[in-house]
């Protein structure tokens, strides 16, 4: 049985089927895919598109599903709108940004030199290197900043929005409404509205919107993913790829930061 497909099912699944290549990101409290074999809900798997192998398939759920959903869920970003994409040459950015331009928005983003030409070939319109230029002084009037920076990035981002424009975040502060899906306890509750306190009203002064995604599992929305690779609207972008005996190795590599696109582990048959 070759890596990546189904091995078993349970008795009420109904979408797959043994020998069946799919992918999937498990949900929460169903981690831990540093592993040979792993039970995941159905509703959180889709079929690999066909034209990737399973080291580039891997790549894509975790960052696939958080582009879309800030992009397409929250965002829902309309043709003609300007997108801000922090990092484009990362993870998330490398996908964000093929999938922002997939919906008809002029892309913007940030990155150093030595990645601009991947950004560009990713569909970028305005690419910035953040070691010689600041973004804030570049930018104005955009309809939606995906932030995935630190809280220096969060605040200068706000004034590149336009009046009714949206900042979300994927790297915090976390908010209440974020709280309130996950069905945390009142103190925690609390924690998560002071938190983002200054920045939501700051938001608010600028009539802008600010929210923090925290992705979720979700195999439809992976389903519309494998649909947009298999056309050649989206490609993944593997950096290193490691081992199963140097996960350790994979996870010192993006703890520097320098990730360009997705790290992956592979596991031998
Ligand atoms: N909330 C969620 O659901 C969610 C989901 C996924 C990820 N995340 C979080 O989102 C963040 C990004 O994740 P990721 O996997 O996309 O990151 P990543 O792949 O590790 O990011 C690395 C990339 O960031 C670029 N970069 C570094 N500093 C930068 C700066 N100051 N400005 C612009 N680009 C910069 C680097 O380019 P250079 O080498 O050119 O500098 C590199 O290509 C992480 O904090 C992660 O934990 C959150």
């Amino acid at each position: 049985m070759s890596r990546g497909t189904v091995i078993k099912t349970g008795s009420k699944v109904r979408q797959f089927k043994v020998g069946d290549a799919v992918y999937s990101r498990p949900r929460d409290h169903r981690i831990g895919t540093f592993a040979e074999f792993i039970a995941v809900n159905e509703a959180d798997v889709a079929l690999k598109p066909k034209n990737l192998n399973t080291t580039e398939a891997a790549s894509i759920p975790l960052v696939g599903l958080t582009a879309w959903q800030a992009l397409v869920e929250v965002g829902k970003v309309m043709p003609g709108q300007k997108v801000f994409i922090q990092a484009g040459s990362g993870g998330v950015g490398t996908i964000a940004v093929q999938l922002a331009k997939h919906l008809g928005a002029t892309v913007a983003t940030t990155t150093s030199a030595k990645n601009a030409e991947l950004v560009k070939s990713l569909g970028a319109d305005v690419v910035i290197d953040y070691n010689a230029q600041n973004f804030e002084k570049i930018l104005s009037g955009y309809d939606l900043v995906l932030i995935s920076q630190n809280s220096e990035t969060l605040e200068k981002s706000l004034g590149v929005l336009k009046p009714g424009g949206q900042l979300i975040s994927i790297s915090g502060p976390p908010d209440p409404a974020f709280a309130e899906a996950f069905g945390l306890n009142f103190f925690l509750k609390l924690v998560m509205r002071l938190l983002s306190r200054g920045v939501r009203r700051e938001a608010k002064a600028l009539n802008v919107h600010y929210s923090f995604l925290f992705m979720r599992a979700q195999g439809q929305q992976l389903g519309e993913l494998t649909s947009l690779i298999e056309s050649g609207v989206i490609r993944p972008i593997v950096d290193e790829v490691f081992p199963f005996e140097k996960t350790g190795d994979a996870l010192a590599y993006i703890e520097t930061g320098r990730a360009r696109g997705k790290v992956v582990i592979t596991v031998t048959d």
